[in-house]
């Protein structure tokens, strides 16, 4: 019953989806460097709460190589002019969950590695979102993200290799070590199987999930060009099959 949402809660996780563009808006327009993880986050609750909505999970709010950390909630570093701030916050209206990641430079410019990054996260994030179609299988999306983050991290000398063998020996996973999507409704990760008598289960309409591929780039990782070392890119969105 959970996994296929009706319209009245469909309804639910649309308005909680815009109170979360609104605050995400807030923060990207008073986001700047010397302020701290939790005064920018601040932002957020100002919006959720003055939509009488909110935080359906406790925000992540993640500046510089904290985006690296995948449940990072310390939320207490300064900004920094030349970081990237990863924010993973959403609002919860009327008990229903909406979940949504953005990383944007903090002083409003990318620099050019921090942009290599971004760009194949979201290429990876719109092939994925395409897969989102009644009838594919729930994997095809967490597969078309995998290929493509690859594709772009073999491109860039990050992975060494060719493509199929780097998937298969998930040569990805230094950089992408978690899955691109779960259920959503009313809870954040909401019930419901992804497998059905052991096969990965069809889209069906009404079904909500996140689509959410990143790339992080540990600062601790050995024979990785200093450059790269401590960018993390997560961009999440919500998707109705
Ligand atoms: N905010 C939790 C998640 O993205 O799964
Ligand atoms: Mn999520
Ligand atoms: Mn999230």
């Amino acid at each position: 019953m959970r996994l296929i949402k009706s319209h009245e809660e469909i309804n639910e996780i649309k308005r909680a989806c815009s109170i979360s563009v609104k605050a995400h808006k807030r923060l990207m327009k008073n986001c700047s460097p010397g302020m701290t993880e939790y005064q920018i986050g601040a932002e957020l609750m100002h919006e959720f709460h003055s939509s009488d909505a909110k935080e359906a999970y406790p925000s992540i709010v993640a500046s510089g190589k904290n985006a690296c950390i995948l449940h990072y909630t310390k939320n207490n570093s300064t900004l920094k002019n030349g970081q990237l701030l990863l924010t993973d916050a959403a609002a919860e209206y009327k008990n229903y969950a909406s979940d949504i990641t953005r990383t944007i430079p903090i002083n409003g410019k990318f620099t050019k590695p921090q942009k290599i990054i971004y760009e194949i996260v979201l290429d990876a994030q719109k092939k994925a979102i395409k897969k989102c179609m009644v009838g594919n299988y729930w994997s095809d999306i967490h597969r078309e993200a995998v290929k493509t983050l690859t594709k772009g991290l073999i491109n860039i000398g990050l992975i060494k290799g060719k493509l199929t063998d780097a998937i298969n020996k998930q040569k990805y996973e230094r950089f992408y070590m978690h899955s691109t999507g779960h259920w959503l409704g009313l809870d954040v990760h909401d019930v419901g199987n992804y497998k059905r008598n052991g096969e990965w289960r069809n889209l069906e309409p009404g079904m909500v999930l996140t689509i959410e591929p990143g790339i992080y780039i540990l600062d601790s990782l050995e024979g990785v060009e200093d450059k790269w070392l401590g960018i993390g890119v997560r961009i999440e969105d919500d998707l109705l099959v």
